[in-house]
Parts: structure tokens; sequence; C-alpha cells
């Protein structure tokens, strides 16, 4: 994890986090075209899946290009079933039974992702007997490739690497989407803080082109409105810890084997924290804002007020990557369209009930076209 979705290895991938973004333009420009609304969750979930898809197992997905949504068809169909499992089918004497039947749905979902996996190593493992390698290495080839190597010291399994991917695709997929949703909703409930982004892009940019990865450093504003969605929607608000030695923490006996939830929701909204902290409020990001927070580095998970990718061993390891799609898809969807809702002024932001801090109600809006780069 540590190498595959940092440093050179994501630059790697960059024609498909930027092709990808260009079919959901496209979408939304078709959709601006018809006057039709659109879900825009499931735009940006189908995005972040497709991309994460196509840097995993890219080959086979340029040979079956539905492999994304059967994988995450799949993957819906774990989280449903897992989260209707009760705590009592989990823990309980009646786990046995599985009255609802969701278990053995869930059993036999996750075989289904495990033979799916199953089938497309196999299908890398041909490519190579037969010499038919295509350009270019995905995650795959690089894995196959240590699972090759028998004398390494740390032996890496196929269970291994199917669960590797199941990892990412649960950890990588709603998170960044969710993040970009999250964005788009306190916009259009911000339209002062649209306005002063979508000036700050222009000024950057210009109006003839699109928003691409290497003006992100340049953006302030776009990173500092990124910064305060994460902060007031965490994809991760709890965080979970095993203690691994007896201690003791504000007075409180923590035992070794405890397991401990960090509320990090409740944290970023601690006012002995945060001024205003109900407040969407980017301008705290800044450099030059007084509560001099705008300095935080926030990958590196060492400011404990602030850790929306988690900290330590267990942090994050797709933070770069998540944090390269969130900025440039914030930004084309603001540069290209103004965004109307449904019979509403402002958004409701209700939570579901859960660990997730995920929407409760789709964010259905219209996209009205603004700038069209496919004109331009
Ligand atoms: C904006 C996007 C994202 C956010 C906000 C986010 C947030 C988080 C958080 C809070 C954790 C828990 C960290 C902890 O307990 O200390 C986590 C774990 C993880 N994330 Fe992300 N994540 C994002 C994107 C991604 C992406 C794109 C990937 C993969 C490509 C990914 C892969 C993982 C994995 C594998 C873990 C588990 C790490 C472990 O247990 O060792 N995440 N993420």
């Amino acid at each position: 994890m540590t190498r595959l979705f940092v440093g050179p290895q994501l630059d790697e991938f960059i024609h498909i986090r930027e092709q990808q973004a260009l079919n959901l333009l496209a979408s939304l420009f078709q959709k601006s075209r018809e006057g039709m609304p659109c879900d825009l969750g499931k735009e940006l979930t189908a995005l972040t899946n497709s991309i994460i898809c196509r840097m995993a197992i890219g080959k086979r997905c340029k040979e079956n290009p539905n492999l994304p949504s059967d994988i995450r068809k799949l993957l819906q169909g774990m989280m449903e079933y897992a989260a209707k499992l009760s705590f009592t089918q989990v823990f309980g004497p009646l786990q046995r039974l599985d009255l609802s039947g969701n278990g053995k749905r869930l059993v036999s979902t996750m075989w289904e992702y495990d033979r799916l996996m199953e089938k497309i190593m196999k299908d890398y493992e041909a490519d190579e007997v037969n010499n038919c390698q295509k350009e270019g290495s995905d995650v795959m080839d690089i894995l196959l490739e240590t699972y090759r190597r028998p004398n390494d010291e740390w032996k890496l399994t196929r269970e291994h690497i199917k669960n590797f991917f199941l990892e990412i695709f649960f950890a990588g997929v709603d998170t960044t989407a969710a993040t970009i949703e999250f964005a788009i909703m306190e916009l259009l409930n911000n339209p002062n803080i649209l306005e002063k982004l979508r000036e700050e892009i222009n000024s950057v940019v210009g109006t003839n082109r699109l928003v691409k990865e290497s003006d992100v450093p340049n953006l302030p504003y776009l990173q500092a409105i990124v910064k305060e969605t994460m902060r007031v929607h965490p994809s991760g608000p709890l965080l979970r810890r095993q203690c691994n030695k007896d201690s003791k923490i504000n007075g409180y006996d923590i035992k070794a084997g405890d397991r401990i939830l960090i509320n990090m929701y409740a944290i970023t909204r601690d006012s002995r924290l945060w001024s205003v902290p109900e407040k969407f409020l980017p301008e705290r990001f800044l450099t030059n804002h007084k509560d001099g927070v705008g300095q935080i580095d926030y990958c590196k998970g060492q400011d404990f007020s602030f850790l929306p990718f988690g900290s330590g061993r267990r942090a994050c390891p797709g933070a770069s990557h998540g944090l390269i799609v969130t900025h440039t898809t914030l930004g084309a969807l603001v540069q290209c369209f103004d965004w109307k809702v449904k019979d509403e002024e402002k958004m409701d932001i209700k939570l579901v009930t859960g660990y997730s801090g995920a929407m409760a109600l789709p964010l259905v809006c219209y996209p009205i076209t603004h700038f069209n780069p496919f004109k331009a």
C-alpha cells in the first residue's frame, strides 16, 4: 500500500484519472442538454470505482468494460448484507441460526467475489505465459510479480491479493466520492463560497481549459474547501483501535486488548479546538487566518485535532490518491456547471445512523452547463 498509491506509481495512472473524469463530465453535459437531474452521489461513486478498478486491474477492464460495475455490485451486496446482520446475529447465541438469511447471502457474495478475482488472476497469468503482456503495468501485475518471487522473506498468497483488492475497493471508493459530494452540497448551501472558488479557478487556470492535477498546488482556496469539508464531514468519523498495553488516558484505565473508538466527528466540532465549529468556513484553513490551522499537515496524522486520514501505522495509505481525485473533480464540477437543486433553496444535510457518516438522502441536482471544455 505504501508504494502503490503514492509517488511515481500514482503518476503512472494519471491518464486513467483524466479519462474517467472526462467520462463523468460527458455524462453530466448530456444530462444538462436534456434538462435532466442527476444523482450526484451515484455519478461520483461510478467515477471513483472506475478509477480504482482501472488502476487495479486495468488490463481486464479494457477487455470487459462492465467489470468495474460487476465488482461494484458485489461490493454493494456485501455492504448491504453485512449492514443487515444485527449485533445479536454476529455476537450473540443466535449467531449460528442466521434467522434472516443475510449471513448466508453475505458468505455467498464473498465467494462470488473470490471466484471473480481468481478468474482475473488466472487470465493475467495466462497472458504472462503466452507472452501477450499489454503495455504498462497495473496493480495486479505488480502484485503477481511479487507473488511469483518464492524467495522473498514475506510470501504473498492469492488470498492476500484478493483481500488487498477487497480492502481498497471498500476503503477507496465511497470515501473519495462522499468527500466530493459533501463539498458540492456545502457549496450549494454557500453560493458565495462557490463564486469565490470559481474566481480563483478562472484567475489561475483561465477560462478556456479544464483544471488539471498540476494546477492544484496553485489553488489554495480549493484546498481549503476540501479540508473544511473533511473537517465537517469526516469519511472516517470513528477511528477504531485495539489497545496493546495497559494505559491510562485522562484518568481512565484502558486495558490491553480493549477496543476503543476515537470520535473524530466530535473532535472536529469541539469549540475548544475550532472557532465557530458549526460553520462551514474554508477561510480558517488559509495560512494567514487567525486560527492558525492552515499549516496542519493533515496527511501525516500528527495533529490530533484534525485526522481525516487517521494516524500512525493504520493511517490511510490512499490519502494522496484520494486528495488528487477530490481536488480535480471538485474543481472541474465547479468550473463546468452551475448546480440547481430540485425544489429546494438549501439542502438539509441528514446523515445515516451508523459508522460511516454518509448522507442519508441522495443529492439529486440539475447540472447547468457553465463552461464546456469539449467545445473550447
Ligand atoms: C478522501 C478520500 C479518503 C479518506 C477521507 C480516507 C480516510 C480514511 C480513514 C479515516 C482511514 C482510517 C485510518 C485510521 O484508522 O487511522 C482510512 C483507512 C484506509 N484507507 Fe482511506 N480514505 C480515503 C481514500 C482512500 C483511497 C483512495 C484508498 C485506496 C486507494 C484508501 C485506502 C485505505 C485503506 C486500505 C485503509 C485501511 C488501512 C489500514 O487499516 O491499515 N483510502 N482511510
